[in-house]
């Protein structure tokens, strides 16, 4: 066990203003993040856990330990129970700018539902939002997408079979977008305790807010480009390639790069090979949509872009993450509108974020709580001086 006053690491002026990229800040009991082996919720490897059922998982994540089977059933009725948004909330959806992005509905959605429904208790809440949010993010897809009223809840189905319910996506086979959901929410529900949606959840937490407003803080951080959005940017991406020719894609490639464009879906901050979570949507996409001309393309760029970038000296990890193929999966299996991509990968991190804010809330510090967050800002050319000098 390591001792209370170990060092764990050293800060020198060298890592002022670089976004506290690898400083150890906290401890997380959710998941942790290996830059080889990817993420593991709770001990497990995300490849273990992707294929139970998501409820499993939730549970996982909340209890730090895997179901029983008569834990799972009672959890799984807890939830069920749980499910039902007020009228308001879709009535104040449907009144909200399109001009908006999904992420944006999806922020002012959550606030509603906090007006209206929460609790106070980081636990309930927690829960309520777990059970209800599908609910909330079909209805943002059926408004904006002009496919009819929201369809209610049907009580007697889980999670994402009712999600698949109330999503109601036309021309689409439930079965091949239920199987890529399931994959997709388990895959992104939580990603170590420093990634930007999770550490804001958490931040705004710290300050006693509910678990609505700090969720809907960390929908704002994950809304950003460089975070959750890239998904949908990644897709748009794979579309303008355009062909899944291994000599004309990496023609592509490099002409992008020449032009100072990004390729989009590779490299990440903390991981330094091949996300398990992009390992695992290639093979669930060679099962769902091995045909898919989309699949194909992203298929050829996890061969051919990983070569090229990793000729470039500056490129600290040139391999595939979690946004590399999610969004051709997604759209294979009818969800075409990339908009909407980063509210599916909001839907499934809120969960892992409420899991961490009960984690700080009510566990950490012996039950005391984290306190709350005030890191250090070394002031800068601002000598002590008085305005009568
Ligand atoms: C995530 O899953 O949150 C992304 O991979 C970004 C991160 O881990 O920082």
């Amino acid at each position: 066990m390591a001792a209370e006053d170990d060092v764990l690491f050293t800060i020198t002026r060298a890592h002022l203003d670089t976004g506290l990229r690898g400083i150890p800040v906290g401890t997380c009991g959710t998941s942790a993040v290996d830059p080889i082996k990817g993420v593991s919720y709770v001990g497990y490897p995300v490849a273990e856990l992707y294929e139970l059922e998501p409820e499993a998982v939730v549970h996982l994540l909340f209890y730090k330990h895997l179901p029983s089977d008569d834990e799972l059933a009672a959890f799984k009725a807890d939830l069920r129970a749980r499910v039902g948004m007020p009228a308001a909330v879709v009535e104040a959806l449907k009144v909200l700018p399109k001009e908006g992005h999904p992420m944006e509905w999806l922020i002012s959605g959550l606030m509603y539902l906090g007006m209206t429904s929460k609790t106070g208790d980081y636990v309930e809440d927690a829960k309520n939002v777990v059970a209800r949010a599908p609910e909330l993010v079909a209805a943002i897809f059926r408004i904006r997408s002009g496919w009819g009223d929201p369809i209610a809840p049907d009580p007697s189905k889980n999670l994402i079979d009712n999600f698949v319910h109330m999503l109601g996506v036309p021309d689409a086979d439930p079965e091949r977008l239920g199987e890529v959901l399931r994959a997709f929410y388990v895959l992104h529900l939580d990603h170590g305790g420093g990634n930007l949606s999770t550490f804001t959840g958490k931040a705004v937490a710290s300050g006693l807010a509910d678990q609505y407003a700090s969720l809907a803080a960390s929908m704002c951080a994950l809304y950003g480009p460089l975070h959750g959005r890239a998904n949908q940017d990644c897709l748009n991406f794979v579309r303008s390639v355009g062909t899944d020719d291994e000599a004309e894609v990496e023609r592509f490639v490099r002409n992008a790069l020449a032009n100072g464009d990004k390729i989009y879906g590779f490299g990440h901050a903390v991981l330094r090979a091949e996300d398990p979570r992009a390992t695992i949507q290639y093979a669930v996409g060679e099962r769902i949509c091995p045909d898919d001309p989309l699949f194909r393309t992203a298929v050829t760029l996890r061969k051919v872009a990983v070569g090229v970038l990793s000729g470039i000296d500056k490129v600290s990890n040139p391999y595939p993450n979690v946004d590399a193929v999610s969004g051709t999966l997604l759209n294979a299996v009818g969800l075409t509108d990339s908009n909407f991509y980063t509210v599916l990968f909001g839907l499934s991190r809120m969960t892992g974020i409420a899991a961490q804010i009960i984690d700080e809330r009510e566990r950490a510090r012996g039950g005391k709580g984290v306190p709350i967050y005030r890191p250090k800002y070394i002031a800068q050319g601002q000598p002590p001086r008085s305005i009568r000098d």
